[in-house]
C-alpha cells in the first residue's frame, strides 16, 4: 500500500443536532463520532491522521488530544474543497495517497476503507469516491457517469437539474487522492455554485478534463457511510453500532443472554465463555477475563476484570476486580479500589479507594473507604471505616487474617495488625497490636428483678 494519509474533515457546525457541543464530539457507541472515524482510518492503514476542524475547534482538539492525530484549523467554512485545502502546509510534500473522510459517519468501518484503498491503488486512478445506491437519495452529490459508465462528475443537490436529481447514485463524502493531483487541483476549484462553496468534489472533474484517471467504486452496505445530521439519526447509528460490537462479542466465543438489553461501549474488551446476563451496561475502556458471569443489571465503566468472575447488580467504575472474585448483590465499587484474588463482596457494600486482599470477605452491609485490607480478613455485617472527620480522609490500615465483629466502626487513622480480632459492636480509635482482642463498647450490665422493682 502507498503511504496513506488520512484526512477527516469536521469543521462544520451541525446545526441540525441543535446543541452546545460540536456535532462530532456527540456520543454514540460509547465515543465521540469522530473517534469512531479516526478508528477506522488507523485500522484501514493511515500512518497519519489529520483532522480539520473549525467550529468549537478548541473543544474538538482537546476531546481527542490522545487520539495521535494532528489538527488544522479552517477558520471560514468555505466548503469541502477549501476545508482540504487548509491541510496542503502539513502534506504538501506528500506523494502517496490521502484518504478523506468525514467526522459525523461514526458507522465507516476500516475494512469498508481498506477495499477503497485497494481499489484506488489498483485502478491506478488519481482520484477514486466511494459511492452507494440509496432508494431517496435527497440531499446528496449525485454521480453523473459517462455512457461507458465511467464516472463524469458530481452534482449536488442544489446544482442539480430535475433530471440529475432522479440519480439514485451518490457520493458518500469518503474518496482517495493522490496527493500532488489533490492540492494541485484544489487551488483550481471555484465557488460559483448554488451555495458559494469550494466543492471538493469538483476535483474530479478537474483531473477528468485534464486527461487523468477518476475512478468510482460502488459499496452496497450503504449503512457504513451514513452521516449523522440529527438526534434521530444518531439514535439509529447507536443501535447499528451497539449491534455490531454485540456480534463481535459473540462471535469471539461471549454469551450474550440478551443481545437486546447488553450494551457494549465500542472498545470494551471480553473474554471467551464470559456470559453477560441481561440489563448490563459495560462501558469505557473496560476489561473482562475469561469465564466471567456478569449481570443481570450491572453498569461497568471503565473497570478492569480478571478470569472467573462473577458479579450481579452493581455498579462499578475505575477499579481492578482480580480473579475469582464474586461480587453483589447491590455493591458499588468506587475508583481506585482494587479487589483482589477470590475476595467475596456480599449484599449492600461499598468500596471507595481501598485495597481489598486475597479472599477477604465483605458479606453484608459495609462501607470501606481508603482502606489497606490485608488478605483472609472477615468483616462483619455492618462494619464501615470512619474515614472522614468532616474536614479530611483518613486510611485504615488492615492486617491478613483479622477478624472484625460485626456493626464495628474503625476510625480513622487507625491500624488493625495481623490476626487481630474485634468484638462486635467496638468503635475502634486506637491501633490494635498483632494477635490481640479488641474490645471497645460499654460492658453490658444486667439488672436483676429489675421488671419487679419498676412495677
Ligand atoms: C457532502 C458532499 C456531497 C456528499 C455528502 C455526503 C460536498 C460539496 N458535498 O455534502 O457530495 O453526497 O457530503 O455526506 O462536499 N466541512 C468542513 N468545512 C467546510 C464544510 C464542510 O470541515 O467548510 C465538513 C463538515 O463538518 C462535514 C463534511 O465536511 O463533516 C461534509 O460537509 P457537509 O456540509 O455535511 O456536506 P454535505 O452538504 O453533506
Ligand atoms: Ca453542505
Amino acid at each position: 500500500m502507498n503511504d496513506l494519509t488520512a484526512v477527516i474533515l469536521a469543521a462544520g457546525k451541525g446545526t441540525r443536532m441543535k446543541s452546545n457541543l460540536p456535532k462530532v464530539l456527540h456520543k454514540v457507541g460509547g465515543k465521540a463520532m469522530l473517534a469512531h472515524v479516526i478508528a477506522a482510518a488507523k485500522t484501514a492503514g493511515a500512518k497519519r491522521t489529520v483532522v480539520v476542524t473549525g467550529f468549537g475547534g478548541a473543544e474538538v482538539e482537546a476531546a481527542m488530544k490522545d487520539d495521535a492525530v494532528e489538527f488544522v484549523r479552517q477558520t471560514e467554512q468555505l466548503g469541502t474543497g477549501h476545508a482540504v485545502l487548509q491541510t496542503e502546509a502539513l502534506l504538501r510534500d506528500s506523494n502517496g495517497t490521502i484518504l478523506v473522510l468525514c467526522g459525523d459517519t461514526p458507522l465507516i468501518t476500516g475494512e469498508v476503507l481498506r477495499n477503497l484503498c485497494a481499489e484506488h491503488e489498483k485502478s491506478g486512478a488519481k482520484a477514486t469516491v466511494l459511492t452507494t445506491v440509496l432508494a431517496d437519495a435527497t440531499g446528496y452529490g449525485r454521480i453523473i457517469r459517462n455512457d461507458d459508465g465511467t464516472i463524469a462528475k458530481i452534482v449536488e443537490q442544489k446544482d442539480a437539474t430535475a433530471k440529475e436529481q432522479k440519480i439514485n447514485e451518490i457520493n458518500s463524502g469518503i474518496y482517495c487522492f493522490s496527493a500532488p493531483s489533490l492540492f494541485a487541483a484544489l487551488h483550481k476549484v471555484g465557488n460559483n455554485n448554488a451555495q458559494g462553496e469550494y466543492y471538493l468534489p469538483d476535483v474530479l472533474q478537474i483531473l477528468r478534463c485534464e486527461g487523468a484517471k477518476i475512478y468510482a467504486t460502488t459499496t452496497t452496505n450503504n449503512e457504513v457511510v451514513s452521516g449523522i445530521n440529527s438526534r434521530a439519526q444518531l439514535a439509529v447509528a447507536e443501535k447499528i453500532l451497539r449491534r455490531r460490537k454485540n456480534e463481535e462479542l459473540m462471535a469471539s466465543g461471549v454469551t450474550l443472554m440478551d443481545p437486546d438489553t447488553t450494551f457494549v461501549d465500542a472498545d470494551v474488551q471480553i473474554g471467551r465463555d464470559t456470559v453477560i446476563y441481561p440489563f448490563t451496561w459495560i462501558e469505557g475502556k473496560t476489561v473482562i477475563g475469561e469465564g466471567c458471569e456478569i449481570g443481570p443489571n450491572c453498569r461497568l465503566q471503565n473497570m478492569t476484570v480478571g478470569n472467573n468472575v462473577t458479579g450481579q447488580f452493581l455498579y462499578a467504575h475505575d477499579a481492578k476486580v482480580n480473579d475469582g472474585a464474586s461480587l453483589g448483590q447491590f455493591v458499588h465499587l468506587r475508583p481506585d479500589t482494587v479487589i483482589d484474588e477470590d475476595v467475596k463482596i456480599g449484599n449492600f457494600v461499598e468500596v471507595k479507594n481501598s485495597n481489598v486482599g486475597k479472599g477477604s470477605k465483605l458479606p453484608h452491609l459495609s462501607y470501606i473507604g481508603d482502606c489497606d485490607m490485608g488478605a483472609g480478613v472477615n468483616m462483619g455485617c455492618g462494619t464501615i471505616t470512619v474515614n472522614y472527620d468532616g474536614k479530611k480522609k483518613f486510611r485504615t490500615v488492615i492486617g491478613d487474617n483479622v477478624f472484625v465483629g460485626c456493626n464495628s466502626n474503625l476510625v480513622a487513622p487507625v491500624t488493625l495488625n495481623d490476626n487481630v480480632y474485634v468484638g462486635a459492636g467496638s468503635t475502634i480509635t486506637k491501633d490494635v497490636p498483632n494477635g490481640n482482642l479488641a474490645i471497645a463498647r460499654a460492658r453490658q450490665t444486667n439488672l436483676d428483678k429489675w421488671k419487679d422493682k419498676r412495677e
